[in-house]
C-alpha cells in the first residue's frame, strides 16, 4: 500500500481517515496538522507507520517538506464553520483558500499523484431543488461556502494545468466520534449530544424545522479510501459525500431525547447568518464511479456517537 498524507490529521474527520488507512495496511501514513482545532490526542493509540508532524499548511516550506515521498494526499486542514468564518473572516480565508493553494503547488513541487479534497456541501447554498445534485448550479451564502467551492476550483484547475488527479468530496454534515463539541462553532449534534448527556437543553438556531443530512464519520472514511484506489476516470470530479436523508434539528432533539429517556424542551434563537435552510445529498454519482454507498443510517451512526461521548464524559466525571 503506498504512502499518504493526511492535512488536517490530528483533527476529527482526518484523525478516522488515519484510523482507516492504518487499518487498511497503509505503508506510510504522515500527519500534518497544527494542532489549531485538531488534537493530538485523537491519535493516541495508534499504532503503526504513522508520521507526524505540527505543520501549518499555510507554511509552504514547511509543506512540501512533510509532502515528500507521499503518493495520495488527503486535504482536511481547514477552518470549518460557517458563523465563524463571518466573525473571523481572514483566517478563514488563509488556511481554507491559501492552504489549499500551498497543498495543490506542493502536491505537484514534490511529485504527488492524487489528492483527495475535503470540499463542503455549503457551496449548493440555498436550492430549491432536493436533494443535491452535483451538476445544480453553486450558490455559496456565506465566505466559508465560498472558500470551499474555491478549493473544488484549483483542484480542477490543478488537474488540468499540472496534470495531478484529483478529486473533491462535498461532505454533508459529518458526525461521529471525537467531534470537538468545545466551541460554540462545534457541529450541531456534538453540541447536542453533549448537552443531553449533562441534562442541559441545547439552543436550535430557528424554528427547529432546518434539516441537514447529516452523514457519520465511518461513511466518510470509506468514501475517501474508495477515492484513492478509484480509476484515473474518476478524476476531475466532485462528488457528493452525503447519507442521502434529511433530519431537522427537532428529530434529532426528539431522538436523543428518546434514547435517554428524558424530556427537555430546547431553547430557539434567531436563524445564523449564512444558514442554508435545507440539505440532503443525491449520492449516485459516488456510488457510479467511487463504487461507495453509505452504509451506516443516520440513527446507528449517532447512537454509536451517543455511546462514544458517554465513555467519555463518564472519563471526565
Ligand atoms: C456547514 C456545511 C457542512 C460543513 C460545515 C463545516 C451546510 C448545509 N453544511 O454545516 O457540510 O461540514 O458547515 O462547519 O452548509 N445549530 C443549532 N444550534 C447550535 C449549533 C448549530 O441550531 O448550537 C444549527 C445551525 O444554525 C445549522 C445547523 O444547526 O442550522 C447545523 O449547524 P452546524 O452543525 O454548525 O453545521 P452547518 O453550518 O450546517
Amino acid at each position: 500500500m503506498s504512502h499518504f498524507l493526511v492535512t488536517g490529521g490530528a483533527g476529527f474527520i482526518g484523525s478516522a481517515l488515519v484510523r482507516g488507512l492504518l487499518s487498511q495496511g497503509a505503508s506510510r501514513v504522515t500527519v500534518v496538522d497544527n494542532l489549531l482545532t485538531g488534537h493530538a490526542r485523537n491519535l493516541e493509540g495508534l499504532s503503526g507507520p504513522l508520521d507526524f508532524r505540527q505543520v501549518d499548511i499555510r507554511d509552504y516550506a514547511a509543506l512540501a517538506a512533510a509532502m515528500q515521498g507521499a503518493e495520495i494526499v488527503f486535504h482536511e486542514a481547514a477552518i470549518p464553520s460557517v458563523p465563524r468564518s463571518i466573525h473571523e473572516p481572514i483566517p478563514s480565508h488563509d488556511v481554507n483558500v491559501n492552504g489549499t493553494f500551498n497543498v495543490l503547488r506542493a502536491a505537484t513541487a514534490v511529485g504527488v499523484r492524487r489528492v483527495i479534497y475535503a470540499a463542503s456541501s455549503s457551496a449548493y447554498g440555498d436550492t430549491p431543488v432536493l436533494p443535491k445534485v452535483e451538476s445544480m448550479p453553486t450558490n455559496p451564502k456565506s465566505p466559508y461556502a465560498a472558500q470551499k467551492l474555491m478549493g473544488e476550483y484549483y483542484l480542477s484547475c490543478w488537474q488540468g494545468c499540472f496534470g495531478l488527479e484529483t478529486i473533491s468530496l462535498r461532505y454533508f454534515n459529518v458526525f461521529g466520534p471525537r467531534q470537538d463539541p468545545g466551541s460554540a462553532y462545534s457541529g450541531v449534534l456534538s453540541l447536542f449530544m453533549t448537552a443531553i448527556l449533562e441534562r442541559r437543553t441545547p439552543t436550535i438556531f430557528g424554528d427547529g424545522e432546518t434539516s441537514r443530512d447529516f452523514t457519520y464519520v465511518e461513511d466518510v472514511v470509506g468514501l475517501n479510501l474508495k477515492a484513492a484506489a478509484a480509476p484515473v476516470s474518476a478524476c476531475g470530479r466532485v462528488y457528493n459525500a452525503g447519507n442521502g436523508g434529511r433530519i431537522t434539528l427537532n428529530e434529532a432533539w426528539a431522538m436523543l431525547q428518546k434514547i435517554e429517556g428524558v424530556s427537555l424542551p430546547p431553547n430557539y434563537g434567531p436563524v445564523r447568518a449564512g444558514d442554508v435552510r435545507d440539505s440532503q445529498s443525491d449520492t449516485a454519482l459516488a456510488v457510479e464511479y467511487l463504487k461507495h454507498s453509505p452504509q451506516y443510517t443516520f440513527e446507528q451512526g449517532m447512537r454509536a456517537t451517543l455511546e462514544w461521548y458517554r465513555g467519555e464524559w463518564q472519563k471526565s466525571a
